[in-house]
């Protein structure tokens, strides 16, 4: 890999961070290269306070990412299948607590790994062409970057097993009623109205948003664990300024000036 990313784009705007996978021809594949540029731009965009909010798209208008690489992939041994794997599902449970908000804004198709990568961001956004599948059955294959997992706690079992073993994918319109995204926007409006509800959450304190995240996590399979960690991270708000500051703006009737303290 070289130290200029080539196959993720990256552009920060007041904040907000947009990551373009940037394969077109390739209906942006996942290719593994592509993968560990995502996850060195993590640990770049981790570190800068002044990145509040990512957004991960695809370049084009045809694919958020078409899977991992099938020509990439097509002759890896079972040990190797198998590592391919474990780095896809580290990095993408990495984007599933990524200490600010990551929201995938889908511009196509979302395939294999493309939907799987979408599923690990916080919430996703649509445009009308988007589709979403898991289509590894026809290669002879299951999904390996967290399909399994993340599909029927998104959608329900049913749902999610049905896509999963007829490969066939579904449309915007189908993602918006399961609830695999949260809204559709024609196309030329995806990445302006996905940047416009960004902005909103770039204005709130990151400390509480990064609570908020680790506690969802926390709590996805384990009820009792989530209702703990909440009560702590509820009690640890009240010893931060932008609680006090938070609370002071709404009684004062004024917008609140969060200071991430
Ligand atoms: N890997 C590598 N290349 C891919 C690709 C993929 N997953 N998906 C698309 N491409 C390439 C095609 O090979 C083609 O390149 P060439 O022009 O060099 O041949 C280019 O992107 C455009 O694709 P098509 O010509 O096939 O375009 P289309 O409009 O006819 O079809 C499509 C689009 C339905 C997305 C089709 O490309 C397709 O079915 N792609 C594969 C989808 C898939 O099976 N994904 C799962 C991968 S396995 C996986 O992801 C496992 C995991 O969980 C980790």
């Amino acid at each position: 890999m070289t130290d200029t990313p080539q196959y993720v784009l990256l552009d920060v705007q007041n904040g907000i961070a947009v990551l373009t996978l940037n394969r077109p021809k390739a209906y942006n594949a996942l290719k593994i290269d592509l993968l560990k540029e995502l996850d060195a731009l993590l640990d770049r965009l981790e570190a800068d306070a002044g990145v509040r909010v990512l957004i991960i798209t695809g370049s084009g208008e045809k694919a958020f990412a078409a899977g991992a690489d099938i020509k990439e992939f097509s002759d890896f041994s079972p040990a190797e299948a198998e590592q391919m794997a474990r780095f896809g599902q580290s990095l993408f449970s990495r984007i599933e607590t990524f200490p600010k908000p990551v929201i995938a804004a889908v511009n196509g198709f979302a395939l294999g790994g493309g939907c799987e990568l979408a599923m690990a961001c916080h919430f996703r956004t649509a445009s009308e062409n988007a589709r979403f599948g898991q289509p590894e059955i026809g290669l002879g294959l299951i999904p390996g970057y967290g399909g399994t997992q993340r599909l029927p706690r998104l959608i329900g079992r049913g749902r999610a097993m049905e896509m999963l073993m007829t490969g066939e994918p579904i449309d915007a319109q189908t993602a918006l009623q399961w609830g695999l995204v949260n809204h559709v926007f024609p196309q030329e409006e995806l990445l302006p109205r996905t940047r416009a509800i960004a902005e909103k959450l770039a204005r709130y304190s990151s400390l509480p948003l990064h609570k908020i995240i680790r506690t969802v996590a926390d709590g996805a399979d384990d009820l009792e664990r989530g209702l703990t960690a909440e009560a702590a991270r509820f009690a640890e708000c009240f010893a931060t300024e932008d609680f006090r500051e938070g609370v002071s703006a709404f009684l004062e009737r004024r917008k609140p000036d969060f200071k991430d303290r």
